[in-house]
């Protein structure tokens, strides 16, 4: 006969017999290896300064160097872009999925769920090797953008634009988004801020992308998770809010003292502080006077927005020792370029699936079950009353 198993008569094992160290927000941890990137000297991705990587390189080299490990050559950038061109488009039920959302569906949240759709259309789905991940990773590149803006133009009672496939991924986006030839400069602005947002070694949203791998799940569960993730203001959501703090100081006379107030109040100027850089973002030096020169091309009302944002860096690296990051020019960029705000984040998403499908890869070839513990600061044990004498 079996022996019945009471839960008083279960083993109690100490899980750990060391002390454990506890890091609020994880801060300072090294949760892995990788050799995607790294922020130790300055940003490089690969070895690479993401500077060099901005001025000499384009997004769509970029992004097979953070899938493959090397710069492509003309022949492996010309095959690597035919293949993501061909991919393109979404599985028809997808687009219809756009046309069931609600009408006050974000578009973050729309392409977070064509992602989770998208999964049961791939044909490796089933298959987690690192050739099918490459093959998925890259397929997820093509059908990103094209979600973002098949759904914004759904969204809008437009007909959605067929991707052109002699386009890179940022005048593509544009040419989708639009349904017009992008100017030059304009391309060439987006091709640069997605080469600055394409990889971040272990923020938010890609450790979340790690830590669902972990378990063996896959790249579209990885990447759903990493969107949820992303979404949050204090990640890649904060783009969303720069124009709105430029906005709200009023202009370059104004800005100043609305800043001053601002920090009096302990607001949290979104676009400012890093987690990791506490003496400033590479990133937002690079694009910073790219957003600026775009303004200038559009007009006197974009200038001096630049100009009030300019006042708020003055006074937040004075009162509060606080630089820019990345999102503090790549929203006012994105808004010069006369995109709408709720699309801004869906588009760093867009870059940074290179980022994330690389860390997938990296995590499942030598992978461990992300698990770490939790510090219990709960009531001391206590045992179960029956019901009745409850209360
Ligand atoms: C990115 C961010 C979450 C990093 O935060 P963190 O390392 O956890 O730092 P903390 O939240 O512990 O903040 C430390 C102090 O700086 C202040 N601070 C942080 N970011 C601030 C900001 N953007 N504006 C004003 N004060 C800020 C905090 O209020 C806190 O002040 P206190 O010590 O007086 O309480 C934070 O800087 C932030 O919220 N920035 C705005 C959102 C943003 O731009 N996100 C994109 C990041 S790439």
């Amino acid at each position: 006969m079996e022996k019945m198993i009471t839960c008083s008569s279960l083993p109690m094992t100490a899980p750990t017999a060391t002390p454990l160290a506890y890091s609020p927000g994880l801060e300072g941890v090294v949760a892995g290896e990788t050799s995607i990137s790294t922020v130790e000297d300055g940003l490089r991705y690969r070895g690479y300064p993401v500077g060099e990587l901005a001025e000499r390189a384009t997004f769509d080299e970029v992004a097979y160097l953070l899938l493959y490990g090397e710069l492509p050559t003309v022949g492996e950038l010309a095959e690597f872009q035919a293949r993501v061109a061909m991919a393109r488009r979404l599985p028809e039920p997808v687009r219809q999925l756009f046309h069931a959302l609600p009408k006050w569906s974000s578009p973050l949240d729309a392409l977070r769920t064509a992602v989770s759709a998208l999964a049961h259309f791939d044909q490796d789905m089933a298959d987690n090797s690192t050739e099918a991940n490459l093959r998925k990773s890259e397929r997820l590149l093509a059908q990103m953008p094209v979600a973002i803006a098949d759904h914004y133009r759904i969204s809008k009672g437009l007909q959605p634009v067929m991707a052109r496939q002699e386009l890179s991924h940022a005048a593509n986006f544009l040419y989708m988004l639009r349904g017009t030839e992008p100017p030059a400069e304009e391309v060439r602005a987006l091709d640069i801020s997605l080469t600055l947002y394409a990889e971040h070694e272990f923020n938010a949203s890609t450790f979340t992308a790690r830590v669902i791998v972990s378990t063996m799940s896959d790249l579209h569960s990885a990447v759903t998770g990493a969107l949820g993730a992303l979404k949050g203001p204090l990640h890649g959501g904060a783009n969303e809010k720069v124009m709105d703090v430029v906005r709200s100081a009023g202009g370059p006379s104004t800005a100043e003292a609305w800043t001053l107030d601002a920090l009096a109040r302990k607001e949290r100027i979104m676009g400012f502080g890093h987690r990791v850089y506490k003496t400033g973002d590479v990133r937002a030096g690079i694009l910073k006077p790219i957003a600026r020169k775009l303004a200038e091309a559009g007009g006197s009302e974009l200038v001096q927005w630049e100009d009030t944002a300019d006042i708020i860096e003055t006074v937040m690296a004075g009162k509060k020792g606080m630089y820019p990051n990345l999102d503090w020019p790549a929203g006012r960029l994105y808004h010069a370029m006369n995109l709408e705000t709720p699309v801004y984040t869906p588009m760093f998403a867009m870059s940074r699936i290179a980022g994330w499908s690389a860390h997938v890869i990296e995590q499942l070839a030598s992978n461990r079950l992300i698990r770490p513990r939790g510090l219990y600061i709960g009531p001391a044990g206590r045992s179960v009353k029956p019901i009745a004498e409850r209360g």
